[in-house]
């Protein structure tokens, strides 16, 4: 990006003595707001569009002021646009360069209008936006953890309850557990969007505006649900801004979750699985190392996310009404969670189809932990057996299984049944993994068919749902 230092301010009429040098740099929003550009156009045609159409500017004028923007979007889309740093922000740049092409036509595209409303809509356009993408991108990964999980409705692994061996679940089991959490963020982002979806043109600078305007023409060109309530409202609140990043704060956590996650099965000390080498990288010293870098970076990236959704929450607070320059810090955090968001999203959706399960050792480590001591317990109860009592047992079962380094399924029969004299021959069917799993046939539960089910449902869900 070109950014030229030119000395011409745009409100300069006023003051008597230039801004000073470091003000300029301290004060100007350009370097980060020209990624506004392509709505802020957007806007300014519709605005354009409707004072022609009731009358405050000439269709002649609207006619030029549409010629030119099209001229200025090609040169900001070929990189050729110079961006002045005199100009302070996205909006003064691309008025002074309409100005420079067609005019007068140009000095009359501000009217009825502030940059206060201006702004407010260039950002909520920008985030409309972020939001459809973040939507598709959450799909996306959803569709990858449910191709997980239908390859893996079999796979036996350790579930844990504080990271030690709790029962058997189903590595598709646990890939579904994530789905859910993608769909509750799906839908917390697209009723978001609802608030996202209003129109702030027409509040001018604070109060509203003199002339005949017609703000549901201008929403309805720009795809709006409706026009903002309320003139002071519409300049001054970025609630719709920390509600995003609160939705974001919440992907970036499930993903943080996730990564930790693959990190610990990554590890050889867990060995569940591999992810693929495009994902991950060498160390310079150590020649064996396979690193998983790209989760590291999502649970770091996490913290600033949550980082931004603080500071936007901060800037917000101290603000009387209606608009105060404060709101210019709005975008850089706002630009750095949907970027951050964007590519992991983009990068979990196309890592998790590389995850290269090893059910060996998850198998293994299920077989080590004693994870069907409950249904142990639980074939107890159904024999009979007060809950607690059942519970005593077979944690005396689990001493003597440890002491002889084997598991449950490993002690012979006649000494099981010296910790109680219910259990039977049937009791060998229990201890398996596999049958600890198939007992937890119902909706939710890690039996495979029930996950095979969930898979199905899921699949019909976002078929049905679309976006
Ligand atoms: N660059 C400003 C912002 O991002 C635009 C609005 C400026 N309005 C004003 N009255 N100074 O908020």
């Amino acid at each position: 990006m070109v950014i030229m230092d030119k000395p011409t301010g745009a409100w300069s009429g006023r003051f008597s003595e230039p801004v000073d040098e470091l003000v300029k740099r301290f004060t100007a929003s350009i370097p980060f707001d020209y990624r506004l550009a392509e709505f802020d156009i957007k806007g300014s045609l519709a605005h354009a569009r409707m004072l022609a159409q009731v009358g405050v500017i000439s269709p002649k004028d609207f006619a030029a002021i549409e010629q030119g923007m099209a001229e200025i979007l090609a040169e900001i889309r070929a990189g050729q646009f110079e961006w002045s740093l005199d100009l302070e922000d996205v909006h003064l740049n691309i008025e002074r360069a309409l100005t420079a092409k067609i005019g007068d036509a140009g000095k009359r595209l501000h009217t009825g209008r502030s940059r206060n409303d201006q702004v407010a809509t260039d950002i909520r356009l920008y985030l409309r936006d972020a939001v459809d993408r973040t939507l598709d991108g959450i799909r996306a990964c959803q569709n990858s953890l449910l191709d997980l999980a239908e390859q893996h409705a079999n796979t036996v692994m350790p579930g844990f309850t504080h990271l030690q061996v709790a029962q058997p679940v189903t590595f598709g089991h646990h890939m579904l557990a994530y789905f859910e959490m993608l769909d509750r963020d799906h839908a917390r982002l697209a009723d978001a969007r609802k608030r996202i979806n209003r129109l702030p043109l027409g509040a001018a600078a604070l109060a509203g505006t003199s002339y005949p305007i017609d703000r549901e023409f201008v929403a309805r060109e720009l795809g709006f649900d409706g026009v903002c309530e309320n003139s002071l409202d519409a300049v001054s609140d970025r609630d719709f801004a920390i509600e995003f990043a609160a939705a974001a704060s919440l992907i970036m956590m499930h993903f943080s979750r996730l990564s930790e996650e693959l990190i610990l099965w990554m590890s050889p000390r867990f060995g569940f699985i591999d992810l693929a080498d495009r994902f991950c990288t060498g160390s310079s010293i150590m020649p064996q190392k396979k690193n998983p870098d790209v989760p590291e970076l999502v649970r770091g990236k996490t913290g600033r996310v949550f980082g931004h959704l603080m500071g936007l929450l901060t800037l917000m607070k101290g603000q009387p009404l209606a608009y105060n320059k404060d709101n210019q810090e709005d975008k850089e955090p706002i630009f750095d969670t949907v970027d951050t968001l964007l590519d992991t999203l983009k990068i979990y959706a196309d890592m998790l189809k590389g995850v290269r399960v090893k059910p060996q050792a998850m198998r293994q480590a299920a077989h080590e932990g004693f994870s069907t001591a409950t249904d142990l317990a639980d074939y107890l109860v159904k024999k009979g057996l007060p809950f607690r009592d059942a519970h005593e047992a077979v944690a005396r079962a689990v001493r003597a299984a440890e002491i002889n380094k084997c598991d449950l399924a490993d002690l012979p029969l006649d000494e099981l049944q010296a910790f109680s004299p219910l259990l039977g021959q049937d009791v060998r069917a229990v201890l398996t993994l596999e049958g600890s799993l198939s007992s937890r046939n119902h909706v939710g539960g890690t039996a495979p068919d029930q996950v095979k089910a969930a898979v199905a449902r899921a699949r019909g869900k976002m078929a049905s749902a679309g976006r």
